[in-house]
C-alpha cells in the first residue's frame, strides 16, 4: 500500500481528531477515585459523563461481569436471552413502561424512540405525523437523527441536509409550543426532564405535567430523554417522577435511557407503554449487540443495587447536603460563581468566570468535573459517594476558587 501522506495538521495520532482530550491517563479506579499512570489520585465527579452511577470497580459489578464472562457473552437476538426478560421486568415493574428494547448507547435508544413514535402514527393511519418537537439547549446524541433532534448548528454543520421532522422550540416559550403541538404533522414532544449538556437546566415540574396534558389533548406522544438524568441520578429512579403528583401525571409514553443503567458498561434502553409500542411489529427494528448476556448481567446488577431499599433516599439526603455546601460556595465566591442548579446528584455551578477555567482550576486540585452549556460546570459524583468524599470535593472546589480569585 502507498505510504500515507503526512497530514497537513501534523497530527500523527491514529485516532479521529474529534475530541480535545486532556493529557491525563488513568489506569485504575475505585469508588469515587481515579488513579493515573503516574500514581496521582483524582476525585472523579465527571463519572465518565454521568455514567459511573456506582463508582469505579464496584465489587458486585466486578464479580457479576467476571462470572458472566466465564459463561456467555453474546448470542444475538436470534435467541431468547433470559437476562433481557429479567431486566425488562424490573424496568416495567418500576416505571410507566410495559415494553423495553435494549441498545448499546443513548443515541440508539433515542433513535428507536423516534421510530416508535412515527411508526405508531403510521400504523394509526396518520403517516404525515412525523415531526418531533425539541427544545433549544437540548442534547440527544450524535447520529444524523440525533443531531437533528438536538438542533445545534455546531453539531449539524457540514453533514448535509438536516434530517427532516425535527423542530426546535425556544426553552420555555409556551405559546410556540402550543401552536406547534396542534399541527397535523406533529408526532411527539421530546424533552430532557433535566437538560444535561445544555447546562443542568431542570424543567419545572408543572411544565412536565403541562406537556403530558398537551400531548393527550392533541393525540401526540411524550418522549423523555433520561439518558443523563435517569437511573437514580436525581434521587428518584427516573427524574420525571418528581413531577407526577395529585396535580397530575408527568409520565411519558416513551423514554430513552442509557449511561447509569450500565454503570460503565455500554447499555441503553428504549422504554414505552404497550400502546405507544404498538407500531413496532416484527422486523421493524433490530440490533446485533443490544441486550447481549454480558450487558444484561451488568444491567440487572446495577438496577438491583439502585432499587435496594434506602438507596435512592440516601442519594436524596446526600444531594441536599451537597446542594447546601455548593450554595455556600456560590456565596463565598460570588465574583466567580453565579448560582447552583440541578436535582439530586446532577448538580451544576453556573459561572461568572469561564466554566472551562473553573473546570481547569478544579482539576489542578485533583477534582474532575465536566463543562456544560450556558457556562456551567457539572458535578456528577457516583450515587453511592460517601459524605466525607463530598466534603473533600467541596474543600477542593473552595481551594480552587480561592486560588482563581487571587490570580
Ligand atoms: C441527554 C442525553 N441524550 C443522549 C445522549 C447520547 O448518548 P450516547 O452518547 O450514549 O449515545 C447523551 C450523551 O451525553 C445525553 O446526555
Amino acid at each position: 500500500m502507498a505510504p500515507h501522506p503526512a497530514p497537513a495538521t501534523g497530527d500523527t495520532s491514529p485516532i479521529f481528531n474529534t475530541f480535545a482530550r486532556k493529557p491525563l491517563r488513568f489506569e485504575r479506579g475505585e469508588g469515587s477515585r481515579l488513579f493515573t499512570e503516574d500514581g496521582e489520585t483524582y476525585l472523579d465527579f465527571a463519572g465518565g459523563i454521568a455514567v459511573m452511577a456506582l463508582g469505579h470497580s464496584h465489587p458486585v459489578l466486578v464479580e457479576t461481569i467476571k462470572n458472566q464472562a466465564e459463561k456467555l457473552w453474546h448470542v444475538s437476538n436470534l435467541y431468547d436471552i433470559p437476562g433481557q426478560t429479567e431486566l425488562g421486568n424490573k424496568l416495567v415493574e418500576n416505571t410507566f413502561a410495559d415494553k423495553v428494547f435494549f441498545t448499546n448507547s443513548g443515541t440508539e435508544a433515542l433513535e428507536l424512540a423516534f421510530k416508535t413514535a412515527r411508526r405508531l402514527h403510521y400504523a394509526n393511519g396518520n403517516p404525515e405525523r412525523i415531526d418531533i418537537l425539541t427544545f433549544d439547549g437540548a442534547f440527544h446524541g450524535r447520529s444524523l437523527a440525533a443531531i437533528a433532534a438536538t438542533g445545534n448548528e455546531k453539531y449539524l454543520e457540514g453533514f448535509g441536509p438536516k434530517v427532516e421532522g425535527f423542530i426546535q422550540l425556544p426553552f420555555g416559550d409556551h405559546e410556540a409550543l402550543k401552536e406547534a403541538a396542534a399541527r397535523e404533522t406533529t408526532a411527539a414532544i421530546l424533552i430532557e426532564p433535566v437538560q444535561g449538556e445544555g447546562g443542568i437546566r431542570p424543567v419545572p415540574h408543572q411544565c412536565l405535567r403541562g406537556l403530558r396534558q398537551l400531548c393527550d389533548q392533541h393525540g401526540i406522544l411524550l418522549i423523555y430523554d433520561e439518558v443523563q438524568c435517569g437511573v437514580g441520578r436525581t434521587g428518584k429512579f427516573f427524574a420525571h417522577e418528581w413531577a407526577s403528583n395529585d396535580a397530575g401525571s408527568a409520565e411519558p409514553d416513551i423514554m430513552a435511557v442509557a449511561k447509569g443503567i450500565g454503570g460503565g458498561f455500554p447499555l441503553g434502553a428504549c422504554l414505552a407503554t404497550a400502546a405507544a409500542a404498538e407500531g413496532m411489529t416484527p422486523g421493524s427494528h433490530g440490533t446485533t449487540y443490544g441486550g447481549n448476556p454480558l450487558a444484561m448481567a451488568v444491567g440487572n446488577a446495577v438496577i438491583d443495587l439502585v432499587l435496594e431499599e434506602g438507596f435512592l433516599e440516601d442519594v436524596q439526603d446526600k444531594a441536599i447536603w451537597l446542594r447546601q455546601r455548593l450554595a455556600e460556595l456560590v456565596d463565598s465566591h460570588s465574583d466567580l460563581l453565579d448560582e447552583v442548579r440541578g436535582e439530586g446528584l446532577l448538580q451544576g455551578l453556573k459561572c461568572k468566570a469561564s466554566n472551562l477555567d473553573v473546570v481547569a482550576a478544579f482539576q489542578s486540585e485533583h477534582l474532575l468535573s465536566v463543562p456544560a452549556g450556558d457556562n456551567v460546570v457539572r458535578l456528577l459524583p457516583p450515587l453511592n459517594v460517601e459524605l466525607d468524599v463530598l466534603a473533600d470535593a467541596v474543600n477542593r472546589m473552595d481551594a480552587a476558587l480561592t486560588a482563581m480569585g487571587k490570580a
